[in-house]
């Protein structure tokens, strides 16, 4: 089983980002989270952070190799119907995560042009949401 994990723009910044929304850990610090916990389940895990919506959209194009996608698209999530479509196109499922409560926040946040294609959204559990994402996923092995 292989997943890979997918953050968009500003998530490069957590640590030092809005710490009273996103927490005080960076995301090499939660990506070292969940090699430990995929490593427990005897998960093949593989990352991929980019700013650049068309690079997503090329990673996510290139994911064949991937049975699981759990992906934060972070601000694309509300604006991309690129990530969109190229999630539509690709055999992996996907989880949608989120660090904060997208839905107690802003009203442009509450939209997710993602959320009706995952197969399902973890939003306000922090770092958390990633291992819980990844518990889901190991529980569908066999
Ligand atoms: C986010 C929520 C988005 O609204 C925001 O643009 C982000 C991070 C989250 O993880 O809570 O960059 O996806």
């Amino acid at each position: 089983m292989k997943v890979l994990f997918v953050n968009g723009p500003n998530l490069n910044m957590l640590g030092t980002r809005e710490e009273d929304v996103y927490g005080s850990l960076t995301l090499d610090q939660i990506n070292k989270k969940i090699t430990s916990k995929a490593n427990e389940l005897k998960i093949n895990t593989d990352f991929f952070q980019s700013n650049v919506e068309g690079n997503l959209v090329s990673k996510i194009q290139e994911s064949s190799d991937f049975d699981y996608i759990v992906i934060n698209p972070a601000a694309f999530t509300h604006t991309s119907i690129a990530i969109r479509d190229a999630l539509l196109s690709i055999k992996a499922k996907f989880i949608e995560v989120h660090l904060s409560n997208i839905y107690s926040r802003e009203d442009f946040r509450h939209n997710s042009y993602v959320s009706s294609i995952a197969i399902g959204v973890i939003s306000g559990f922090g770092f958390h949401g990633y291992l819980m994402a990844l518990d889901y996923i190991s529980s569908l092995k066999d």
